[in-house]
């Protein structure tokens, strides 16, 4: 089946009590392991690309790619989803490319770094909404800041999302998908203890899902760092330093509250990584590329299943068919999130 809209997945998820991870992708064995994931796991899959994975693999490559995996894997609904867009141009280039949804990240200026003001947000995601969803394209929006700097996204402070904001927001963008700052951040060392409902706060979730029902709400930042990656990494010359991610229980308890949508990079870095140093380690005379890419692609595999189970969308890839473009085009206008006013 082509490329499906993330808004029909989403709406599939909120219908079924379930959230799909959306897991970041460079090349193809990130690609292969989520999609053999899906596939052993029967979910439907969400492939997310940020601009610097569109800038590594280069968007020719990366589009062909995914049309591979849209070909070998045919049983499964996969939405290709842009990570967090820094600016309505990003977010025109990739639904050009062929992308079926994009995140405007306007809770940060186009420089990935400087917190934004409300209204500049406002105004940047509803431009977005306006060209995406002309093309039945989903948009999700970012209201607050997560912490810590990935790369080149993130400011570095943490904002949590007001709830109060959220409404006004989701109201006057017309966004599909909600991207909340909760304390999370982006990378391996989110908090240096196991978080409490201080430090992760859920109920932030559950006030917005209280308030706006209907709105698929976006956890980032969710890489659960497991102790057993990390140490792995670190058994064969790794230096990550002690640190905590965000509990799988805690993202259940999410998704009972209206989360629909959970990044995760992190955990595929980390397991990719540790298997390609314990293949260096047990074999420094093998050169074949392969040797050390096989071992990542299937740990990387085994992440992603054991998150699909755990976010309940396992088994879910054949309940339905997979609404066109055009046709979401046509159910957009009818919602009157085409040519509104901000
Ligand atoms: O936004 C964070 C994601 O983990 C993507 O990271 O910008 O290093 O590709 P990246
Ligand atoms: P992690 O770094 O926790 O995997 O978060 C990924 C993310 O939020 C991508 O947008
Ligand atoms: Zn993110």
């Amino acid at each position: 089946m082509p490329l499906v809209s993330m808004r029909q997945l989403l709406d599939e998820a909120a219908k079924g009590g379930y959230g799909v991870g959306a897991f970041n992708v460079n090349n193809l064995e990130q690609v292969q392991a989520i999609m053999e994931a899906a596939r052993e796991t029967n979910s439907p899959a969400i492939i997310q690309a940020s601009r610097g994975a569109r800038k590594y693999a280069n968007d020719r490559f990366l589009y062909h790619l995914m049309q591979a995996a849209t070909e070998v894997y045919s049983e499964i609904p996969v939405a290709l989803h842009q990570d967090h867009g820094n600016s309505p141009e990003t977010c025109r280039s990739a639904i050009e490319l062929g992308f079926t949804s994009v995140m405007m990240d306007g809770s940060l200026m186009e420089d990935a770094k400087t917190p934004a003001d409300f209204e500049y947000n406002v105004r940047v995601t509803h431009q977005v909404v306006e060209m995406a969803h002309g093309r039945g394209v989903t948009v999700e929006g970012e209201l607050g800041t997560l912490g810590g700097i990935e790369d080149d996204v993130g400011s570095g402070e943490v904002h949590l999302t007001n709830p109060d904001q959220a409404v006004e927001f989701v109201e006057r963008t017309g966004v599909d998908a909600l991207a909340v700052a909760i304390g999370t951040s982006h990378g391996a060392y989110k908090f240096t203890k196991e978080p409490d409902r201080e430090l992760l706060a859920m109920s932030i979730i559950e006030e917005i899902n209280q308030r706006l029902p209907t709105t698929h709400l976006v956890m980032h930042g969710s890489s659960s760092v497991p102790k057993e990656l990390v140490d792995l990494l670190n058994r064969y010359g790794g230096e990550i330093r002690p640190t905590w991610g965000v509990p799988v229980r805690e993202i259940q308890e999410g998704i009972k509250h209206g989360v629909r949508k959970v990044n995760v990079d992190t955990d595929l870095r980390l397991a990719a990584t540790g298997a390609i140093r314990k293949a260096f380690a047990e074999d420094p005379g093998e050169f074949d590329p392969r040797y050390y890419l096989k071992p990542a692609r299937e740990a990387m595999k085994k992440v992603v299943k054991a998150r699909m189970e755990a976010f309940g969308q396992a088994g879910h890839a054949g309940d339905y068919e997979p609404i066109s473009l055009e046709e979401m085009v046509r159910r957009y206008k009818e919602e009157g999130h085409l040519l509104t006013t901000t």
